[in-house]
Formats: structure tokens, C-alpha cells, sequence
């Protein structure tokens, strides 16, 4: 009778651990499926960024409007560094990730299609 009880108590034991086992890995999953959709479509916009020949001068008036204010009129620098030979130092995926990504506070993350990030990063290589 003991054993049988104690055994009984064993069983539902396993069942509550399988569950929650299953329910942690569901959660795992989600979390793995959105990194990865992410990184695939963060991907893709690099992919397609770099496929680009944008143009500096479009690329200079869109710098004008989002960009002046912290690094300068003449991207010499503010409260954001100098942008000059800015080439030099980072390579284009990693300045599409410095604008798009919101990695670096006060810098915000900008919401900037192919075209003009293309367009942007032609202006910066203007400035080596
Ligand atoms: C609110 C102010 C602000 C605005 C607006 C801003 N930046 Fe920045 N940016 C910064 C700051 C501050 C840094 C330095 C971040 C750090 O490294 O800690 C920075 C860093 C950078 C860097 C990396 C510089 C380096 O030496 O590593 C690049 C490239 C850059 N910004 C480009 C841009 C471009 C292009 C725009 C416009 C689309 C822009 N920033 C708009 C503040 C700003």
C-alpha cells in the first residue's frame, strides 16, 4: 500500500516536471524564433543596403536634417565625434548597425529604408 502510494505521488511528480519542462521549452522556442526572424530580416536590410551605389549628395541632405544636430554641420563633431575617416575606422555593416541599432545612447536608432542608408554611407566615404 505504501509503495503503491509513494509511487502514485512519483508519477504525478514526473508529470508536473514534464510540463513545466515542455512549457519552458515552448518559451525557449518563441524566444529562439524571434532572434532569429529578427537577425534574418536585420540581415537582409544590410544585404540589400550594400547591394546599393547610393548617392552623396542625397545622402548629404538627409545628413543635414537627422544628423547635424550632435555631429555638426559639417560632421566635424558636437556632442557626437567627428564623422570624418569615420570609413576608416568601420566598416559599412558596422556604421548601418551604429545608425539603425540605438546601440549607443544619446544616439537614437533611425528608421532609414536601403535606399537612404546607401545614400548616407556614400556621404560618409565623401568625408575621408
Ligand atoms: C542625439 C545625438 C545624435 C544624433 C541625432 C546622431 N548621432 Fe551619431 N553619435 C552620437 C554620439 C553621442 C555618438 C558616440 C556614441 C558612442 O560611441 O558612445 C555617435 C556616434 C556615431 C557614429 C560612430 C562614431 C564613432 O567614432 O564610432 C556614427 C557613424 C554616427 N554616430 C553616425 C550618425 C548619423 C549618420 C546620424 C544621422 C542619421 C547620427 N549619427 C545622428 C550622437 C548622435
Amino acid at each position: 500500500m505504501s509503495t503503491s502510494s509513494s509511487s502514485a505521488a512519483e508519477r504525478d511528480f514526473k508529470r508536473e516536471f514534464l510540463k513545466i519542462l515542455f512549457i519552458v521549452f515552448v518559451i525557449l522556442s518563441i524566444f529562439f524564433l524571434i532572434f532569429f526572424v529578427n537577425h534574418h530580416e536585420n540581415n537582409k536590410y544590410i544585404i540589400k543596403t550594400l547591394e546599393l551605389n547610393g548617392s552623396a549628395e542625397e545622402g548629404d541632405a538627409l545628413f543635414k536634417i537627422n544628423c547635424v544636430g550632435c555631429h555638426g554641420i559639417s560632421a566635424r563633431g558636437l556632442v557626437g565625434p567627428d564623422l570624418h575617416k569615420i570609413t576608416k575606422r568601420l566598416n559599412d555593416k558596422e556604421i548601418i548597425k551604429q545608425v539603425t541599432g540605438g546601440l549607443t545612447p544619446p544616439m537614437p536608432s533611425f528608421e532609414i529604408d536601403p535606399v537612404n542608408m546607401s545614400n548616407l554611407l556614400k556621404y560618409l566615404h565623401s568625408l575621408e
